[in-house]
């Protein structure tokens, strides 16, 4: 209580000279930080010090970075023997993530044992610079940091509505500068598929058309050439790509388009599922995810799995399928989703790579060893706890709190809100993990992290999207960094107000957490006021 209020002290104290600083507020808090006395000046003559070839693109960003935000155009030299220098130091014995900063008046040291970490450190030093009558500083001061959890991610889904590449930019640049490193999109789903197949190209002539709100919306989809350009610039930033092909549900987009691989579904959910008995429809989806695998380079495929019950009516009348059970043995149509999933995770090893699916993926009788699980549904912690207890890697990310799509203040008009009148405070987004900590403290290693699930049934123009994202995804980036015992809610509150002033700067909007009447609610199509639902 009393380390907290000196440090809520810290934090409100603003600097009175640039000999006399407070606690830069960095978001996500590091985990160790000593504030020393007086103030590196950054100036024109500021030389960026470095030997190794590796950090040449982190070396740029901090360049380019530096210009925009002082515009001083910075010397970059291999040696340079005056004062006034910044130093990026490759030091393998500090390990992958983690980096270390020291600095003092005459300069800053900053130690990594990656690329990666000297990027964690380049985004500390960002947000560590304050000016103060025409003149940058950065306080003197130690910091020891590295992440509590590697997957520190945000999912969008691209089908609903569509959003496109200078979009996903904006959001990863915002994501670099948070430090998370895992950007989940969710590239087919019932409105729409929206990403280029070479060998199918009905995928994206006839799926790609239309949004949840207007099925003759125009065609939108990413090119393999827009892929290719989103892969390369997230891993400039140290993210990771993980696309997501929903399979064998919430595949009604590839089902208008194919309609012989398609398994059918009735009224709502008309054209919901693949078909899963038939070799053609293996034969499709290993097609499809070979030009996948090869798009992005990250060890995982997210093929879903989800909700499969919705619109599998078909199913149970459809005599290939009826026979295709009997003859394997399969006992149901649960059976036979669960036969599904096995095959595309072998499809999926094949190309060396593991699957991801949703949460009702456990009961599949897919191996760990070709899986990881996405913990989904709140209301179920047992999930959580049954992958766990069979050995899988997880991801959380429960509706409550870590869905973008639930309002995230009583205010709000549109967005879910759950049965119980539950939504996502930024609260009770920082609260996470914390709240659930008992399920997970015994299994520490198996937790890969966490990410924010920003579905769009809702969100249909980038106003809204960013105020829905904006500010909790700074509360999942500390979640998923900072150890709990370093995490407090006020401070980070406080550390909102520079986190908007970056958001300004890029002209991204957001949900104004200090003024809330003073953004109004965006919202695209014209829909029923309240959405309350499960
Ligand atoms: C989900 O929200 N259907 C994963």
């Amino acid at each position: 209580m009393i380390r907290n209020l000196t440090l809520s002290l810290f934090v409100l104290i603003t600097v009175l000279s640039y000999g006399q600083v407070a606690q830069p507020q960095i978001i996500p808090q590091p985990q160790e930080v000593k504030i020393g006395t007086g103030s590196f000046i950054l100036d024109a003559k500021t030389a960026i010090v470095y030997k190794d070839k590796d950090i040449q693109q982190e070396v740029n960003y901090l360049l380019k970075s530096l210009r925009d935000k002082t515009s001083y155009v910075l010397a970059s030299a291999y040696k340079h023997k005056e004062s006034g220098r910044i130093s990026l130091k490759i030091n393998k014995k500090i390990k992958d993530s983690e980096y270390r900063i020291d600095a003092t008046n005459k300069n800053i040291i900053c130690e990594a044992g990656s690329p990666e970490g000297i990027f964690y450190a380049i985004q500390t030093l960002l947000q560590s610079i304050d000016s103060k009558d025409g003149i940058f500083f950065i306080p003197s001061m130690k910091i020891n940091d590295s992440p509590r959890f590697a997957w520190r991610g945000l999912m969008l889904d691209d089908s609903r509505h569509f959003f496109g590449k200078e979009v996903v930019k904006q959001i990863l640049d915002v994501m670099a500068y948070l430090k998370m490193n895992r950007f989940h999109m969710h590239l087919t789903d019932e409105p729409a598929w929206r990403i280029e197949i070479k060998k199918y190209p009905k995928l994206t002539e006839v799926g790609s058309t239309g949004t949840w709100d207007d099925k003759n919306a125009p065609k939108a989809f990413y090119t393999q050439e827009d892929i290719k350009e989103i892969v390369a610039y997230a891993a400039e930033r140290h993210i990771m790509v993980i696309p997501e092909i929903d399979m064998p549900g919430h595949a009604t987009a590839a089902s208008r388009a194919y309609p012989e691989i398609s398994g059918g579904g009735t009224g709502r959910w008309e054209g919901f599922t693949f078909h899963p008995a038939k070799e053609t429809t293996y034969q499709f989806i290993d097609d499809v995810l070979s030009e996948i695998a090869e798009l992005f380079p990250a060890p995982y495929i997210h093929i879903g799995g989800d909700e499969v019950h919705y619109g599998n009516q078909v199913w149970f009348t459809d005599p290939v399928i009826q026979s295709f059970i009997k003859e394997n043995d399969l006992k149901d149509e649960v059976g036979m989703e669960h036969y599904f999933i096995r095959r595309v995770a072998d499809i999926v090893s094949s190309k060396g790579k593991k699957i991801i699916g949703w949460d009702e993926m456990i009961a599949s009788g897919v191996t760990p060893d070709k899986a990881v699980v996405m913990w989904w549904r709140h209301d179920k912690p047992a999930q959580l706890t049954l992958a766990l207890d069979k050995g899988f890697d997880v991801i959380m990310t429960p509706r409550i709190p870590c869905y973008f799509d639930f309002v995230q203040d009583n205010i709000q008009k549109i967005g879910r809100r759950w049965g119980d009148g539950k939504y996502n405070t930024l609260e009770t987004v920082y609260n996470f993990p914390g709240s659930i900590e008992n399920l997970i403290k015994n299994n520490q290693k198996q937790i890969m992290g966490m990410q924010a699930s920003t579905w769009t049934e809702r969100i249909a123009d980038t106003k809204r999207l960013y105020y829905m994202i904006f500010p909790r995804l700074a509360a999942i980036s500390e979640d998923s960094w900072t150890n709990n015992e370093e995490k407090n809610y006020p401070i980070f509150v406080e550390k909102i107000r520079k986190f908007y002033q970056f958001l300004d700067m890029k002209g991204i909007n957001y949900f104004n957490i200090f003024d809330i009447n003073s953004t109004p609610e965006p919202w695209g199509p014209n829909k029923a006021d309240v959405i309350a639902e499960g």
